[in-house]
């Protein structure tokens, strides 16, 4: 079997708008673990499977996108990418545009990105602007730059190129579990995911690999709940800095497949998220950041609601790795046993403090 190549040269490759001419651009991203998670099954009756999007070159599911992005900005000639981001569509870009030979700029939230993500996006080489505003203000003036300026914008925003790559999650967990879910369920933020997601299943069951489509379950942050309210946020408030958006760019898409597929935004609070990130870490396993945990906070809520139906197949997506934000997983303290250097005295500590 050859070995896997990325999704441009993957199974996949008829579903992406690529010719012989493009280059592929590639970090061998996709191809990521869907887990079925135990401990979730037997919490909520259902069938919980966990697509763990970390699992990705640069840590999260944004590599999807940005091997279509960067790959097809390389074949268009272009010398510069720019993009606005909560952090970890700036460490893609970086990253894939390093491998390019191309310039990124990325647009960032001044005090707002966790530092993995920054550090990804410095040791890559991107040009980094630090915005005195949110994440919709980077994203306003990078649009503008890409209006005015030679150097192409990678948000998925204006961007179907980003979404095409993003579809083919949808693609790995229909081909892993032979069927689409009953419901899937995911945290949204600029709304791009979601949209994809839903394209995804579409595509894919109009190809005859699937014959039926899911639920699509969005789960925002409450204090950055735009699409679960209606409206834009001035001022998004929510410590899962990754989804801390709004005024979501892809509004249009992210209602669609709500409304298409039957499905609905909810808000959970930061501490049912924070509880949700820290039961994944201790019973599946699996450590994501912060924001990536909002789908299975959400998938909890519902069915401690009773509100979902036992029996139901669920696919979860983990959106980014928790290696990123060292901030929040040390944030509640921690117990460490101190010792001396000879054995004897680590069997004494341990003896001590069990
Ligand atoms: N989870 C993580 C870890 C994210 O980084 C994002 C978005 C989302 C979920 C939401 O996905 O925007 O497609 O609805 N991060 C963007 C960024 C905003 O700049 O990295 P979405």
């Amino acid at each position: 079997m050859t070995p896997w190549q990325g999704l441009i040269n993957s199974r996949y490759r008829r579903l992406l708008p690529v010719t012989d001419r493009t280059p592929a651009v590639s970090l061998h991203e996709g191809n990521t673990p869907l887990l079925r998670s135990r401990h979730l099954s037997e919490l909520t009756g259902c069938d919980v499977h966990l697509k763990n999007e970390g699992a990705n070159p640069t840590g999260s599911f944004k590599d999807r996108g940005m091997t279509m992005a960067i790959s097809k900005a390389a074949e268009g000639g272009a010398q510069a990418v720019i993009c606005a981001s909560t952090g970890n569509t700036s460490a893609s870009a970086a990253a894939y545009a390093a491998r390019a030979g191309i310039t990124s700029v990325v647009l960032v939230p001044r005090g707002r990105v966790a530092l993995g993500k920054l550090g990804q996006a410095v040791r890559h080489g991107a040009r980094i602007v630090e915005v005195d505003g949110g994440f919709d203000d980077c994203l306003r003036i990078a649009r503008e730059l890409a209006d005015r300026h030679p150097v192409a914008l990678v948000n998925s925003v204006g961007n179907e190129l980003r979404l095409s790559g993003q579809r083919t999650v949808a693609y790995e967990i229909v081909d892993a579990l032979g069927e689409a879910p009953d419901i899937h369920c995911l945290p949204v933020g600029n709304g791009g995911n979601i949209t994809a997601t839903w394209q995804g299943y579409r595509t894919y069951r109009a190809e005859g690999a699937a014959t039926r489509l899911p639920r699509m379950w969005g789960f925002q942050a409450a204090g950055a709940a735009p699409l679960v309210h209606g409206e834009p946020v001035a001022r998004p408030e929510t410590s899962a800095s990754a989804i801390r958006v709004g005024h979501p760019a892809t509004w249009r898409g992210a209602v669609a497949a709500r409304d298409e597929s039957g499905g609905l935004f909810a808000a959970v609070t930061d501490e049912q998220i924070f509880e949700a990130y820290r039961m994944l870490a201790r019973h599946d396993g699996v450590f994501v950041e912060p924001a990536s945990a909002a789908g299975v906070a959400g998938l909890l809520d519902r069915h401690r609601r009773g509100l979902i139906d036992p029996g139901r197949t669920v696919v979860v997506t983990l959106t980014g790795n928790g290696l990123k934000d060292q901030d929040a997983s040390l944030q509640d303290g921690y117990d460490v046993i101190p010792a001396g250097s000879s054995t004897a005295e680590v069997v004494e500590a341990l003896r001590l403090t069990a």
